[in-house]
């Protein structure tokens, strides 16, 4: 297995810190990421999954005076919530930060200055709608109007929902606080040369080989078709403020810190523990997580804004990018109420049936997959409960009855055990393969192929009544049921820690060595724990109960 000594860091998107994590992040990005972290750790590798919470930025400051919060405040909350929310799921942060840190703070201005210092920025003004009454310049969302295409009222200055066109000038336009009309003013914004990095940012992404070649190929073609220059400026309070003088009442435009925090957040995570943080960061693999729909900003600005500072800090080796989930066939919507709150989903059904349907279904593509009830029901009930509930139960009670829980004595280990042993080393071997290249549902497959081998195995050497090969048949079993814990801790790991338990094995199985899981390390004369049913069925009306909440048949 390519074994990859070096450390990784693992990040995982920054969800906005504005609404509820639901079904949608979980496939694309924050189970994948999840999957692979605790992948590495078994297999050795000082790795870890940083997060935080994105809070800045025009809808998020408008959601909290609505709510008559603070800003500061109503972010708190989301992000505590977030964080609560993921680690029901079983979603192992080491560290979940947020972007109004005061260490991000001060590495965005860090790295503007560095940009401006380096020629990458230039000032320019621009023409934008400004409210009288409330003394504020109106960006994106703060003005609505009518669509100049189709007609629809009140609709965003920068974004018809209506026709889901781009208006360049909204009708009849308004302030989204006061209602009253604004009137237009000169500002000066700053931009970010992007073409600047144009030959450098295409040869990177020639030579990364770790990269998705679909997605690298039309990110080239983007920077074929030329590069825009990007407006980071925003007139509004709430946001990184911009380092200059002149530049008063001016905060970064969302896109240009929430990045960055990946590294503030890194380094603030290796400092707490007296650790270098840059050193660290840039002796590290590095992979960010993401769904398709920010590939621009993670190929493009990312990587541009680390090469402007002359790769203080390194540019990732891995931009792990996934399609969208669909929920039953539909596009996810929130605005129409079109979509699962993790926290409603984990009221209703254990984290691990959620963890094992979704990383069964979502592929290492662009692809966009669908969650469909069903279908989870059917995951759920017909794979991992009749196949690896039903061998691992079967294995350890079989053992409890006719042993009294002691694993027994084998026998001379004949030739269905040679196999047996061969199967769960090339398993391990592959398995890990598949997981070390990101190819998640391939490897969970590959894991479920071991446990029908397993169940196969067992009916085949019916301990129940071939009495002499008995011992032998159980002793296997059990052992393969502690490899299957193991290999299936990254995809399910609170139901591995109760296979653990059931085992009576020493430690946790959180902390066990991915190698170690083609060996027979559960010795003859062990005492298992007590034993007991892993999984419970999904019922057809708790299925039709879920469907009747949102409505489909
Ligand atoms: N908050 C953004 C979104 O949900 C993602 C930010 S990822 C970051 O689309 F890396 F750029 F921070
Ligand atoms: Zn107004």
């Amino acid at each position: 297995m390519p074994e990859s000594s070096k450390s990784a860091i693992i990040t995982s998107a920054l969800p906005y810190a504005n609404g509820e994590i639901h079904l949608g992040h979980i496939a694309s990005t924050y189970l994948p990421a999840d999957i692979f972290t605790r992948f590495s750790r078994l297999n050795g590798r000082e790795a870890y999954h940083i997060c935080a919470s994105d809070d800045f930025g025009t809808p998020i400051l408008i959601k909290a005076e609505k709510e008559g919060k603070t800003p500061e405040e109503y972010v708190a909350l989301w992000n505590r919530r977030d964080y609560d929310d993921f680690a029901a799921l079983g979603i192992s942060f080491d560290f979940f930060y947020r972007t109004s840190s005061p260490e991000n703070v001060g590495f965005v201005q860090y790295v503007f200055t560095k940009l401006r210092e380096n020629g990458h920025t230039y000032e320019h003004d621009i023409v934008q709608f400004y409210c009288e009454f409330d003394d504020k310049f109106l960006p994106d969302r703060y003005v609505v109007g009518r669509c100049p295409f189709c007609g629809a009222e009140n609709q965003y200055s920068d974004l018809c929902e209506k026709c889901g066109r781009v208006p360049d000038e909204i009708l009849d336009p308004k302030c989204a606080i006061c209602g009253r009309p604004p009137v237009k003013k000169h500002s000066t914004h700053y931009f970010f040369k992007l073409s600047n990095f144009s030959d450098k940012l295409k040869s990177w992404l020639l030579s990364n080989q770790n990269l998705q070649p679909d997605v690298k190929n039309y990110v080239i073609n983007w920077i074929d078709e030329g590069l825009q220059e990007w407006d980071i400026t925003r007139d509004l309070s709430w946001g990184v403020p911009i380092p200059l003088p002149d530049a008063k009442g001016k905060v970064f435009y969302g896109w240009f810190d929430n990045h960055l925090c990946y590294i503030s957040t890194m380094t603030k995570f290796m400092e707490d523990k007296g650790r270098d943080g840059k050193k660290f960061w840039n002796e590290s693999e590095i992979y960010h997580f993401i769904g398709k729909d920010i590939v621009y900003h993670h190929y493009l600005f990312l990587p541009a804004m680390r090469l402007g500072i002359n790769e203080e800090y390194k540019l990732p080796d891995w931009i792990p990018t996934r399609g969208h989930l669909m929920l039953q066939n539909q596009k996810i919507s929130k605005s129409r109420n079109w979509y699962i709150g993790l926290k409603q989903f984990l009221e209703a059904f254990p984290a691990d049936y959620l963890r094992f349907y979704m990383a069964s279904i979502v592929t290492y593509s662009q692809d966009d997959l669908n969650f469909d009830f069903d279908s989870f029901a059917e995951k759920i009930n017909n794979e991992l409960i009749a196949n690896v509930g039903n061998f691992v139960n079967r294995a350890l009670s079989f053992t409890q009855k006719a042993y009294s829980g002691k694993v027994p004595e084998p026998g001379e280990l004949g030739g269905d055990e040679r196999i047996a042993k061969g199967m769960i080393e090339s398993a391990v071997r592959d398995v890990g393969e598949l997981l070390s290249a990101n190819e998640t549902d391939k490897a969970l497959k590959k894991i479920m192929e071991l446990s029908t081998y397993f169940n196969q195995y067992f009916q085949k050497k019916k301990p129940w009544s071939e009495k002499e090969t008995a011992g032998t048949t159980l002793y296997v079993a059990v052992n393969a049921a502690r490899t299957l814990a193991i290999l299936l801790e990254p995809f399910i790991p609170f139901s591995c820690e109760k296979i653990w338990a059931q085992l009576n094995l020493q430690g946790s199985v959180h902390g066990q060595s991915w190698q170690s899981a083609a060996e027979f390390a559960v010795p003859a004369g062990h005492q298992l724990g007590k034993v007991e049913p892993i999984f419970k069925k999904i019922e057809a009306k708790e299925i039709e109960q879920q469907k009747a909440k949102l409505g489909v048949k």
